[in-house]
């Protein structure tokens, strides 16, 4: 089932989603198919973005390859092991990134290192080092009550980076944020990133932050969510949010939307509309 089991690092595939499928089924009567037969590859370092409507299955399968749900048939598999469950080298960020209230910043950036029961010791530095990179030093003793939503953004980010997992996964991170902030936080990510370079799954409903944020862009049609395009972006890195002005990311943008809507033509819900909230709040 599974093709390419073997990973040389460096090399080959790092991320291999086979034939997968999900059917949510609660009780007898209504089983939702949220994922339908869907294949791609991630190669090792590669940060591809997944685009399509709401409720086409992106966060069922974005929870699948971080082993936090079980595919109904197909087979995952990261740095060539089989997902079975949750993983350590797996960081996720979700769509509503929440704190703990109770505690402050730094402390809440830790928070995976404590659940790993790894010792909190070695990553103090690192937390600090990391708040200080996004903008946030002077703030590491506040609460989350105390902080902006950007800011608490901020903070959702620096606690997915602390362990220095392999491959982060990121719900939609900041969908939740004002057009400003949001891409403010896009140039963080992509300053971040071109520091870390770790493998990213990132899932978003806005066409200019996958493409400029991403190696690849995959598209996934509305429920059940298949892939009808995989798109390799043009953009060296190091990048900055000015390519957004360039006449060939605009055109991408537009092939990329016009696919989108072709791919939902004659459907129920139609497309432009799905995608409409979010493209307007670019
Ligand atoms: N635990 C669950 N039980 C039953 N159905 C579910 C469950 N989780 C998701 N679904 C259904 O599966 C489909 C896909 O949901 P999912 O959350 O994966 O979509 P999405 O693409 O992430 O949407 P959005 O863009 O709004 O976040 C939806 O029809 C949803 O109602
Ligand atoms: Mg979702």
């Amino acid at each position: 089932m599974m093709s390419g089991a073997a990973v040389i690092p460096g090399t080959g595939n790092y991320i291999t989603v086979s034939e997968v499928s999900k059917i949510y089924r609660n009780g007898t009567a209504d089983a939702v198919e949220a994922v339908s037969s869907v294949s791609f590859e991630v190669k090792k370092g590669e940060f591809v973005a997944i685009l399509g409507p709401s409720g086409c299955g992106k966060s069922t399968l974005m929870m699948m390859v971080g082993g936090l749900e079980k595919a109904t048939s197909g087979a995952i598999s990261v740095a060539g092991t089989a997902m079975t469950g949750p993983r350590t080298d797996i960081g996720i960020m979700f769509q509503d990134a929440t704190l703990l209230p109770w505690k402050s910043a730094v402390e809440n950036v830790l928070f995976p290192v404590r659940v790993l029961k790894r010792p909190i010791d070695t990553y103090w530095d690192a937390a600090h080092a990391l708040l200080d990179k996004v903008g946030l030093n002077g703030f590491a003793g506040k609460k989350p009550h105390e902080l902006s939503g950007g800011m608490r953004q901020r903070v959702a980010i620096c606690r997915t980076l602390v362990y220095e997992p392999e491959l982060l996964l990121m719900d939609e991170p900041f969908s939740a944020l004002d057009a400003i902030t949001r891409d403010e936080m896009n140039e963080l990510l992509l300053d971040l990133w071109q520091q870390y370079t770790k493998t990213a799954l990132f899932v978003t409903h806005s066409i200019r932050e996958a493409v400029l944020l991403a190696d690849r862009v995959l598209v996934m049609t509305r429920r059940p969510a298949t892939i009808v395009e995989d798109l390799t972006m043009p953009f060296a890195r190091p990048r900055t949010p000015a390519i957004g002005d360039s006449r060939e990311f605009n055109e991408i943008c537009a092939h990329l939307r016009r696919r989108i809507e072709h791919s939902h033509f004659g459907e129920r819900h139609g497309s432009a509309a799905a995608l409409a909230p979010a493209e307007a709040a670019e």
